[in-house]
């Protein structure tokens, strides 16, 4: 454990490390639980560090676009910040609007991704793990509940980073829970990930409207720039003349993953051609969110120096489907007392 600077309310942010055998690293800051650094091996056993971020928590205070945090209490978008939960009625921050449309995101103002966690150690599956503990007290961005949620990471030998996360309440509140971490499997600042190849164990999505909240269908992706059921290149339909990569500049969507629900299984596929890295992606939850970093526009200098170009890392956040405290038909992501809420995902590194 080492210093990662202090944040603007004067607590010092620690980095704690995880190793194994084969010289995979990641380091983790109980800042937001955030993942600051990833390193994985290429094909002729170069490790390079797969993740953006940066190299103080003051950084990532002074603006991250999420880079590699837990999200929380409910990832992705609410739409007008606003739900309904037995009969009544809660406002939650509108942090975010797309197209000119106010919504709530990831969490609201001071998500999970803007505090300090409680760290500490576990042992899941034999493999050692660092646990991050907070306590969201009721009323907390607006949601009922004092939830108390854990997310623990740990390294196993098969070059799986593993994420498991568990929250219990006091009252019924929605929680949503996910990673944020932005990969390039060249490296980080290194360039684009449009070429990128990517599988997606998906045959449906959840499109959007221009506030980028879905509508409440789940259509079929055949025939459309979002079946990736078979691997593509990421750029290689981005481009196409379609209204739900427009409103979003890219892709910024949920796919419907076709396992049961919560099963451990795999959901999506990362391959870089020229390092031959690869990136598994497994959950037990139902959607996955494919943004291609359609925000970055080259402002933020990585941990090398290296700018972090528009579509320059891209993210693959296991979740319920984004507005499910609005959409009935889909999953629900109401916690009751007495209930644990788990969830689990895999990132699992390999090279070819
Ligand atoms: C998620 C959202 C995107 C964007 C990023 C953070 O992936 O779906 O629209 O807000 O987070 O920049």
């Amino acid at each position: 454990m080492r210093s990662f600077g202090t944040t603007r309310s004067g607590h010092e942010a620690f980095l704690y490390t995880l190793k194994n055998a084969n010289g995979m690293q990641v380091d983790i800051t109980n800042y937001g639980g955030t993942i600051t650094r990833l390193l994985a091996l290429d094909r002729n056993g170069h490790r390079a560090d797969v993740v953006l971020g940066f190299n103080s928590v003051a950084e990532y205070e002074a603006g991250s676009p999420y880079f590699g945090c837990i999200i929380g209490r409910v990832g992705n978008r609410i739409a007008h910040g606003r739900f309904m939960l037995e009969g009544r009625r809660y406002a939650v921050a509108t942090n975010n609007n797309p197209g000119g449309i106010p919504c709530h995101l990831h969490g609201g103002a001071q998500g999970f991704d803007k505090v300090i966690w409680k760290a500490g150690d576990a042992t899941i599956d034999g493999e050692h793990a660092i646990t991050f503990t907070r306590l969201s007290p009721d009323g907390e961005e607006g949601y009922p509940g004092n939830l108390l949620a854990t997310v623990a990471y740990s390294l196993s030998s098969d070059n799986s980073l593993r994420i498991d996360y568990s929250a219990t309440t006091d009252r019924p509140t929605p929680v949503n829970l996910t990673n944020h971490s932005y990969f390039n499997l060249k490296g980080e600042g290194a360039s684009d990930i449009l070429d990128h190849v990517l599988t997606i164990n998906a045959t449906r999505i959840t499109p959007v409207n221009a506030g980028l909240i879905p509508t409440g269908e789940i259509i079929p992706v055949r025939e459309t720039p979002f079946d990736f059921t078979s691997p593509h290149a990421i750029g290689a339909r981005i481009g196409a003349d379609d209204e739900q990569l427009r409103f979003a500049g890219g892709y910024d969507h949920n796919w419907v993953l076709d396992h049961a629900d919560g099963e451990l299984a795999l959901a999506a596929e990362v391959h870089e051609p020229a390092s031959g890295r690869v990136m598994e992606v497994w959950t037990t939850e139902p959607g996955i969110q494919f943004y291609s970093g359609n925000f970055l526009d080259g402002s933020l200098t990585g941990k090398f120096g290296g700018r972090y170009v528009h579509r320059g890392g891209l993210c693959l956040e296991t979740q319920h489907h984004p507005d499910s405290p609005n959409q009935p038909a889909f999953p629900s992501v109401i916690l009751r007392p007495g209930e644990t809420y788990r969830s689990s995902t895999i990132y699992r590194f390999r090279a070819r």
